[in-house]
């Protein structure tokens, strides 16, 4: 496959280009990489459980090696991420009886986190997913109940904000959050935001997490999602792209059972689906910076397992050889 044309050079005069890489990948996919991306993220490696599994302990190997790797090749690094109801040890949120910690502690073991690792990597990490998925799905409620509601209170979006732009003052912070076209969660991300610019928190962008189906969402609910959230003035990152080939049928969410053979024509859908969501960020290379793929090819993503456990996928550009797919020729080639 060596003599196909860059994705991100194709996209240079647009935005960056970037993949979710694991330690294993960055093995597995080190050509398609190298050619093809100039930026990365971790799919896992830099979220709490992984770089700070307990108190005293941060494991630094595996986030290292990769901002080693985008050092080496030039690449941009997207760090993800430091505050999520998910994939943090319940110990940051107890005390030493095992009991609820008080705000002030856990708010101190957030400073002394984002400390360490964003003074860590401050060389090489340009852009952070400070708060992850923090808005409720669905329903009347505002807020996600999460550990750190419940333990820092309402106004803990904002403290993450401040300390992380203390821990590195040059870094570009964003919110991120998925399902982030639907007109009810986008509107609440829009307040979420449009509330912390208002308070003078410094955030700089929002991060769409695009975790799409090939039918859904529309495209003009992602448009009409893209120019309300640029209306804020901030800078818009896709930041987890991937397209499952198993669409919302009937409102199910994509969450059928039925596994779809992989076989031309579901190719060629996937290709015009790809072909027309790139056609609209391109339109929109004013505000959007990056878009980032959550992988890199079919043979390690995480959406076998997503919505539907065991299921297997095929929502990126590359194959499971490591080969282009149609839909890699249909957003070179325009
Ligand atoms: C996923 C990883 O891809 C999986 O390997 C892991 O088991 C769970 O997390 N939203 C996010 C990402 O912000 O961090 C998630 O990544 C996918 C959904």
């Amino acid at each position: 496959y060596r003599n196909i044309p860059s994705l991100s050079e194709r996209y240079r005069p647009y935005f960056r280009i970037g993949a979710a890489v694991n330690a294993k990948s960055l093995n597995t996919h080190r050509d398609l990489l190298v050619t093809h991306f100039n930026s990365v993220t971790a799919e896992n490696e830099m979220k709490w459980e992984e770089i700070h599994p307990e108190q005293d302990r941060y494991e630094f190997a595996k986030a290292d090696a990769l901002v080693n790797f985008a050092r080496e090749h030039g690449m941009f690094v997207r760090g993800h991420t430091l505050v999520w109801h998910n994939q943090t040890p319940a110990a940051v949120f107890l005390d030493d009886l095992g009991q609820t910690a008080t705000a002030a502690v856990v708010e101190r073991r957030l400073e002394e986190h984002v400390a360490t690792v964003l003074g860590r990597y401050h060389n090489d990490i340009g852009c952070w997913d400070v708060v992850n998925e923090a808005v409720v799905d669905a329903g009347t409620g505002f807020l996600r109940d999460s550990r750190w509601l419940q333990t820092l209170g309402d106004d803990y979006i904002a403290k993450a904000f401040r300390i992380a732009h203390q821990a590195a003052p040059d870094a570009l912070l964003f919110y991120n959050d998925y399902n982030e076209t639907k007109p009810d969660k986008s509107e609440r991300i829009y307040k979420l935001v449009a509330g912390l610019l208002d308070e003078g928190v410094p955030i700089h962008g929002i991060g769409m997490q695009g975790h799409w189906m090939l039918d859904d969402p529309a495209l003009d609910e992602i448009e009409r999602a893209i120019d309300r959230y640029a209306s804020l003035g901030v800078r818009l990152h896709i930041t987890e792209l991937d397209v499952s080939v198993y669409g919302n049928v009937h409102g199910t969410g994509g969450q059928s059972q039925e596994v779809l053979p992989y076989d031309d024509e579901l190719a060629k859908r996937l290709a015009k689906r790809y072909r027309s969501l790139f056609s609209l960020l391109r339109a929109r290379k004013d505000v959007i910076e990056s878009v980032t793929f959550w992988g890199v090819a079919d043979d390690d993503t995480w959406r076998d397992n997503f919505p539907v456990r065991g299921r297997k996928d095929w929502p990126l550009l590359f194959d499971v050889n490591h080969g282009p797919k149609q839909a890699f020729w249909s957003v070179v080639e325009f």
